[in-house]
Parts: C-alpha cells; structure tokens; sequence
C-alpha cells in the first residue's frame, strides 16, 4: 500500500441525480466544490430523467471550468479523477462517467469510479476531527437510509436499511402533500419541512414510528407518510399554525426512529463512533436531537458540513483519493450501475 499523497490533485465529478457537481482537492484538501442545481428542470414537479442527463451534458464543461478557476488549478495539474458510477440515474451517471474516462485518457492518468453511498459515509472524513474506523454510519438521503458497520475502507456490513421510502423521499412528499413544497416545484423539499417545523410542536399529534420497536435495524417510512397524507385530508383548509404542528409531529417521528436504531447500532456493535451523512443530515432537529443523545450515550458524534451531506463531488474526490492510496484504478471499460450497492466490489 503507498503511503500519502498530499499534493496529489484530484478532480471529481458526481452526477448521478439531478445536481452536477466538480471539486478539486489537494490530498484531502478541498481546494474547490461546485454545485449546479436543476433548478429550471424541475418546472416539472420532480425530476426528469432526460432532461436531467440533458442538462449534466451543458453544465458539465462550465462546472469543471468553474471548479478548475475557484481552485486555481490547470487542467494539466490534475493527476486522478474520481467520478461516481453508481447508484443513480442512468443517464444523469453516463455524462459524469464518460466525461471523466475521456479527460482521464486524454490527459493519461488514472480514474475512480466511485459508490456514491460509500461515498456519502466517508465524507465525515472531509474534515477534522474526523472518525476512525470502525464506525456506525447512518446514511440519509433521498435514496437511501440505512445503517452500516464501517470495519474498514472497503470493508462494510448494512445492518439495516429502508423497506420502502428512503427518508428524504418521505420528507418531499409529505411537503408536498401539505402544500409547501418550493414554487419551482423542485423535488428537493425536504428543508422546508424542517422550516415549518420549528415553528411546530413536534407533540401535537401522534404519528407512528414505524419499526420503531423492532429488534432489527430496518426502517420504514411509507405508512409513515400514508399517515400524514390522511392526517392532511381531515379538512379542507389548515391554518399556517397547524401546518407547521404537523411538520414538527411528522419529523419528530422520523427523527425519533433514526435515533434510537443508530444508538442501539452502536451499542450492540460496541463501536464509540457515529457517522450520520446524506442529505437528511442536513436537517437541523436531526443533528440537534442526535447530537444531544449521543452525547447521553457516550457516542461520538460526526455529522459533515451541510454543503458535504447533500450531493457533493468532494465526497467522491475524497473516496476516489482513499482508494488510489490503495492502489485501486478503474478500468475504461467499467459501466454506469443505477443500483449499484454498498457492498459490490468492482474489478479493481
Ligand atoms: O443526499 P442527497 O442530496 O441526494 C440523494 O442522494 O438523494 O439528499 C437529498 C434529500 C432530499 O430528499 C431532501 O429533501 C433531503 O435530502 N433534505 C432534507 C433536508 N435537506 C435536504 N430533509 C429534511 N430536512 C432537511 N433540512
Ligand atoms: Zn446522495
């Protein structure tokens, strides 16, 4: 195994939803971390996948260009690339992904293609003080949710996982239902739930915590949402006030359930340390709530910045950097893999 590169310049690049994204890194500096939203895509009430790839496609070469500038590197300085190649969209991955094997080839030097799961869970690594291993890593997005043992880099047990929603999803439709999504109809609704809800009693009704007392670490959210969705048809008009009781009544059930399954994660697995990444970590009653919990329970808590829990291309320049440290390349010929899993290994 090589031991570090610190000057080792990376350029990673992560499309696999709707928002393109290039950083540049320095080792595991972060020297610049662009984000391009669909904002105009999502005139349609959610994304689109043809439209989503079609825009990877013009944004791309602005972004890098973009990236490149704001870290005041040259193309020529770049020696790896990263580039997620899995889960997501098909299209939206095939524009990162060929983007990145024709720069990697053109200016000859090495590619990554990288989990972006596996990648959400070690962007707790972006920054200082940041976790060793093992840790337990809740991942939440708006594809995901899930608990994971994390032994090692590569060496990874899901100890549990969503048997329908991912959380995030629940907390877009839920905001849709309640008719506070954003104007632009953008997928992405989630922040205004946590809005609304802090200005909510998060006791004023009492929704369900499914699984919540299951032995295992699997979580479910769809009778969740079907809750709040009949909760909301009760009556016509609700005023602002009763809105946002529901937001804080519906996230508080969420909030309790990841909680109390990541802490018994940590404790049944004897592990001192807790990693809570995707873009859910972004919410404020989550990492407040976990944060004071983990703390009564002894646990370590690493919760990234909110610009590394929502997608990022520096938590894929930072995986793709961890596994050239290992001496992984990947091949010119790998594919794109919409369900990709945590644990698939690919050719190295
Ligand atoms: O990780 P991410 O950026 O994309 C996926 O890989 O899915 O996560 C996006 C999800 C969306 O469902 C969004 O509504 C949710 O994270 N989210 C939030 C908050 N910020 C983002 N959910 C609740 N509260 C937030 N503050
Ligand atoms: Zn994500």
């Amino acid at each position: 195994m090589q031991k570090n590169f610190p000057d080792l310049i990376t350029l990673a690049i992560e499309t696999s939803c709707d928002d393109t994204s290039v950083s540049v890194m320095r080792g595991r500096i972060v020297l610049s971390n662009v984000v391009s939203s669909q904002v105009d895509a999502l005139k349609f009430g959610g994304i689109v996948p043809e439209l989503a790839s079609r825009a990877h496609q013009a944004n791309m070469v602005p972004v890098v260009e973009d990236a490149l500038v704001q870290a005041g590197v040259k193309l020529q300085d770049i020696r790896l690339i990263g580039v997620t190649y899995g889960p997501g969209l098909i299209g939206s991955l095939l524009v990162g992904l060929n983007f990145a094997k024709g720069l990697a080839y053109s200016l000859d030097i090495p590619y990554i293609g990288v989990n972006h799961i596996e990648a959400h869970m070690l962007a707790a690594f972006l920054e200082k003080p940041h976790p060793d291993f093992p840790f337990i890593s809740l991942i939440v997005s708006g594809g995901h949710t899930m608990l994971v043992l994390a032994e090692a880099l590569g060496r990874y047990r899901i100890l549990g996982e969503t048997q329908d929603d991912a959380a995030g999803e629940c907390f877009d439709k839920v905001a849709r239902f309640l008719n506070i999504a954003p104007e632009n109809g953008s997928g992405m609704s989630g922040p205004m739930v946590d809005v609304r809800a802090r200005l909510g009693d998060p006791e004023k009704i009492k929704f369900p915590r499914p699984l919540g007392n299951s032995d295992n670490f699997h979580f479910s959210f769809s009778g969740l949402k079907t809750s709040v969705l009949n909760y909301s048809k009760k009556q016509e008009q609700w005023s602002a006030q009763e809105i946002n009781d529901m937001c804080a009544s519906f996230q508080e059930a969420v909030v309790d359930v990841l909680i109390s399954k990541s802490l018994r994660a940590c404790m049944e697995h004897r592990v001192g340390s807790l990693v809570l990444s995707g873009g859910v970590a972004a919410n404020s009653r989550l990492r407040d709530m976990l944060n004071q919990q983990a703390q009564k329970s002894d646990v370590r808590l690493f919760i990234p910045a909110k610009s590394y829990c929502t997608d990022n291309a520096a938590m894929i320049g930072l995986t793709a950097y961890l596994k050239h440290l290992e001496g992984e390349v990947s091949p010119l010929d790998l594919a794109p893999n919409p369900s990709l899993r945590l644990i698939e290994q690919r050719q190295k």
